[in-house]
């Protein structure tokens, strides 16, 4: 029988594959189609301190091998959250991982003291991409400082470990990596979505509402791939690799490249149950290839 442990730091987990932010709700909704208990780690919507009602539609377009999603953290706030969603979260037996958002330090602050000693909650992943309201809108993940200190407002509160989501759209995502690390962040997560736009000819208007989005999906595969080949020789703490996983083998590449579990997103949206078939297909090529254990895959790509 392989071995599919991985260690995030104090975090261990059965299996590395977890299912990212946004793409899978807080879990209930995909119970009826795959057995949540096989997913290494289930990582719920980002979570602010109040409820937002997300922007206005359209906030999703198809491109090519991928998808735009403007969906503005649409989300029920972290007091309904804990009051409504993590008491069924908490019966899963898989480890929670609470991503939240902030428009400034104090409400960085803020959610992770509420969230702190609420049972079931495993681990907080902080996304820093959203704008910092009270420094002109200047984006917490593309200013090394910045980033610092929101990993250090949610550290001082923290009573679990703390995972730091990085933003693609930085010209050197390296120096945003050492910068949380020095921090105190116990792990990284890369990549969320890179900034994109499409335009309806037809109707000879941007596809989406707000006009950009994020892009995801197998489009954005090997920009996440070499993020964290290089964030993986950058520093010393896990890395989470994330960025078009839609199989075994995705998720094989990225922990050659050094990461050490990733997250599955928009292919949830293909297929529901691809989480499952990713951990069945990671145990078969440790099988085929006679290895006991997937930590020996773990930045194992062979470079000449
Ligand atoms: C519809 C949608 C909603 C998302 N919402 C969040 C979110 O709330 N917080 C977050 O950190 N990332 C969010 N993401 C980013 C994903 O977690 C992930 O980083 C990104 O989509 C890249 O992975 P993928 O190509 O496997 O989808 C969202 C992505 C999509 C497509």
């Amino acid at each position: 029988m392989e071995d599919l442990r991985v260690n995030i730091g104090s975090l261990e987990l059965a299996n590395p594959v977890m299912t990212a932010s946004g793409t899978f709700g807080y879990a209930r909704e995909f119970e009826s189609l795959m057995d949540l208990r096989r997913l290494g780690a289930v990582i719920v919507k980002g979570i602010s301190l109040h409820p937002r009602d997300g922007n206005p539609p359209p906030r999703i377009a198809e491109t090519a091998c991928g998808m735009l999603n403007a969906i503005g953290l649409q989300n029920v706030g972290v007091d309904r959250f804990i009051r409504e969603k993590m008491p069924y979260l908490a019966t899963l037996g898989v480890p929670v991982i609470v991503n939240i958002l902030g428009d400034s330090l104090e409400e960085y602050a803020e959610i992770t003291a509420r969230l702190a000693g609420v049972p079931g909650v495993a681990g907080i992943e902080v996304n820093i991409s959203c704008p910092n309201v009270a420094k002109g809108g200047v984006a917490f993940g593309t200013d090394p400082q910045m980033a610092a200190a929101a990993t250090t407002a949610v550290k001082a509160r923290a009573a679990v470990p703390v995972m730091v989501k990085l933003s693609p759209n930085v010209t050197d995502i390296t120096v945003i990596a050492r910068a949380v690390e020095d921090a105190g962040a116990d792990s990284v997560s890369l990549i969320n979505t890179l900034i994109g736009m499409a335009i309806d000819l037809r109707r000879r208007r941007p596809a989406l509402a707000n006009i950009c989005g994020g892009l995801s999906g197998p489009a954005i595969k090997p920009v996440a791939l070499r993020m964290v080949y290089q964030v993986a020789a950058a520093v010393k703490i896990p890395v989470i690799g994330i960025g078009g996983i839609a199989s075994a083998t995705d998720a094989l590449e990225f922990l050659l490249a050094g990461a050490t579990a990733v997250q599955i997103g928009t292919a949830n949206f293909v297929n529901p149950a691809v989480s499952e078939e990713v951990v069945d297909g990671i145990a078969a090529y440790l099988r085929a290839e006679q290895l006991p254990s997937v930590q020996q895959l773990i930045g194992g790509l062979l470079v000449d």
